[in-house]
């Protein structure tokens, strides 16, 4: 780390994120009961696979996973590392964000404990990973991620001796990119994980990411082979979508008319729910879906569009955009290796499209987007 470099603290941003949903808590967490079963069946075991945990945007999987840690009980402590807002351009940046510290004009800020069994101690159910001064100048020596790394295992084994199981979990994983330590970072943390989970059976691994690009990259890497497991958190499905909406006071009338325009996708049902007129809103949200991508698909026409893949550039045929599209005027899913791969590229990368490796699958990353689609997709 540099001095003067701004530092942004892992707590910060959960109780961030936390003050955030705050405001909108008056709405209860929902359900889930599958995914919540599955995930507890994993902490229930010894640590052998990472679990990469994705799903459509918005699909609820940082609610879940914030649930879930909720429930915990004490013996499991749980280090929750969201990237979402952090800008990961450097190693630095990725450490900065993984370790719990404070930046002060002067420099870095002790945390107050010293030696490493009074940080184990003080850690709570939630947190980055707390470290102190004696260890943050080893873990940045020689921008060499091993060295944090072993930090980490050293701290978890700690947490370990005290009877209790680490669980980390990394929300948005694919922020870090293209870091590069010498080779890619995410090659070594990916070897880091395993080293956590099958070699050591040290610590549970849960990694998130609403990029489903990334996740089909995950999906064909070969080291991570027979070492990983994955969980879909994907949107409501109706009957799931039905009591959320009727605890809420919709009508049968009005929860066939959710359904029918927004899905299961819980971030569109809180609006619904938080809004008075609600053909209207479902009339805007539709509205302003086709909208979007109305304009998208005018912009390429007009202008044309690249695109990037594994360093390559592409340009972005019109014709053949239109044309996957239109496989979803009769489909609400095709298989994945109907579509080009650059159209797919870039229609996935503009959250047109979502792509499940597991399924084999891709579909509009919503209900709304669906019939935005079929809606545009009819007049050109
Ligand atoms: N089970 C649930 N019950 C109630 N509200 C939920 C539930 N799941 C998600 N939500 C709400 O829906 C919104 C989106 O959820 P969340 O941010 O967890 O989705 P996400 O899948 O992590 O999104 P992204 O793809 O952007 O990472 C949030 O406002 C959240 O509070
Ligand atoms: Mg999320």
């Amino acid at each position: 780390m540099r001095p003067g470099v701004p530092l942004a603290v892992v707590l910060e941003v959960i109780v961030g994120c936390w003050g955030e949903d705050k405001n909108m808590r008056s709405i209860e967490f929902h359900n889930r009961e599958k995914e919540i079963k599955e995930i507890k069946a994993i902490l229930d075991t010894r640590p052998t696979l990472i679990t990469f945990i994705y799903g459509p945007i918005n699909s609820g999987k940082t609610e879940l996973i914030n649930h879930v840690i909720e429930e915990l009980p004490e013996e499991y402590v749980v280090f929750y590392i969201n990237l979402r807002t952090k800008l990961l351009v450097s190693y630095d940046d990725f450490i900065e964000s993984l370790f719990e510290m404070e930046m002060e004009s002067e420099g870095i800020k002790r945390k107050g404990k010293e030696t490493l069994t009074e940080l184990v101690s003080s850690v709570t159910k939630v947190a980055g990973i707390p470290i102190n001064k004696e260890f943050l100048d080893y873990v940045f020596k020689d921008n060499k991620p091993k060295n944090a790394f072993s930090y980490i295992i050293k701290l978890f084994e700690e947490v370990k001796a005290t009877g209790k199981q680490p669980v980390l979990i990394l929300d948005e994983l694919q922020k870090i990119g293209d870091v590069k330590v010498n080779g890619f970072l995410i090659y070594e943390l990916f070897n880091f994980f395993i080293d956590l989970t099958k070699e050591k059976h040290l610590a549970h691994v849960f990694v998130a990411t609403s990029d489903s690009l990334f996740i089909e990259n995950i999906y064909s890497e070969a080291m991570l082979e027979g070492r990983c497991r994955y969980q879909l958190v994907d949107d409501f499905d109706e009957a799931t979508t039905a009591t959320f909406l009727e605890g809420h006071g919709f009508t049968d009338d009005e929860k066939a008319l959710a359904w029918k325009y927004c899905g299961g996708k819980p971030v569109y049902l809180l609006e619904l729910i938080r809004t008075d007129d609600r053909g209207r809103e479902i009339e805007r949200l539709l509205r302003m879906r086709a909208g979007e991508l109305k304009t998208n698909l005018k912009t390429l026409k007009e202008l044309g569009d690249k695109i990037t893949v594994k360093k390559e550039h592409y340009n972005i045929s019109y014709e053949n955009i239109v044309c996957a599209l239109k496989m979803f005027l009769d489909e609400e899913e095709i298989d994945m290796w109907s579509i080009d791969e650059i159209s797919k590229h870039y229609l996935v990368r503009n959250n047109i499209l979502f792509l499940d490796p597991d399924k084999g699958i891709i579909k509009p990353q919503s209900r709304l987007n669906l019939l935005a689609v079929r809606e545009v997709i009819a007049d050109v």
